[in-house]
């Protein structure tokens, strides 16, 4: 089974979790695609969904498929959220914002009462932080917030180099037109107060550490898919 495979499992065995009716919450990245793909032709089926997309990215997909669309401020309270992740550990503490996305998928994530986690099993970790952890941050005063964040780290004992993304010839711009810091922190030993501390930096936006949000996982190897949480 190759990668895209295994993608597509995952995202069939989580469509199993979606019922008529229901306010969804739709992720982005690839794997993510493809559940909407998949969801595309349950809709054409006659299932009656509302979505609400976590990107500009997912939204054109979903209206290219003629997935059905809300925005979060039509439907602020939803059912489930189904997204990809690029780093789970065991305690379904996640890095996501590999695709830019993460302060979207945050609000709509946490606007939901379940989140499920689509992923192949190359994004399970022990301990988070081989994946460059994204920090979005606001581009007013972006040398002082990456100070801010450089001293945070030092603090919790993380080393790494810390860039700010970069797209074509400029720097990366979210769909909230903000600017990211990927941070090379390697391992995160204490994820949860990592996420706490950066939360106080007053130019940090958001960041890709979700605690406490993901309620299960759907992990699809080389044999199927298996369940975490
Ligand atoms: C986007 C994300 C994605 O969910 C994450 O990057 C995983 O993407 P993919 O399924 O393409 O590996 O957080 O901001």
């Amino acid at each position: 089974m190759d990668a895209r495979q295994m993608k597509i499992k995952a995202a069939e065995a989580a469509l199993e979790y979606v019922e008529d009716g229901m306010r969804l919450g739709i992720g982005t990245g690839s794997t993510a695609e493809e559940f909407v793909r998949l969801l595309a032709e349950k809709v054409a089926g006659g299932f009656r969904i509302q979505g609400v997309p976590t990107s500009e990215r997912t939204a054109r997909l979903c209206v290219e498929l003629g997935v059905p669309l809300k925005s979060l401020d039509e439907l602020p309270e939803l059912d489930l959220t189904i997204d990809g992740a690029d780093e789970v550990d065991p305690q379904l503490r996640l890095i996501k914002g590999g695709g830019g996305a993460l302060l979207r998928e945050k609000i709509v994530a946490t606007a939901s009462s379940r989140m499920i986690v689509i992923a192949d099993e190359t994004k399970v970790v022990d301990m988070l932080g081989a994946f460059k952890l994204p920090i979005e941050v606001n581009s007013f005063g972006l040398v002082a917030t990456r100070i801010a964040v450089d001293k945070l780290a030092a603090r919790h004992g993380l080393t790494g180099d810390i860039s700010v993304r970069a797209s074509g010839d400029g720097p990366f711009r979210t769909d909230g037109g903000h600017l990211i810091l990927d941070a090379s922190f390697g391992r995160i030993p204490d994820a949860d107060a990592l996420a706490r501390d950066l939360n106080a930096i007053a130019g940090v936006v958001e960041h890709g550490l979700f605690i406490g949000i993901a309620s299960l996982a759907i992990i699809a190897g080389p044999d199927g898919a298996r369940k975490l949480g």
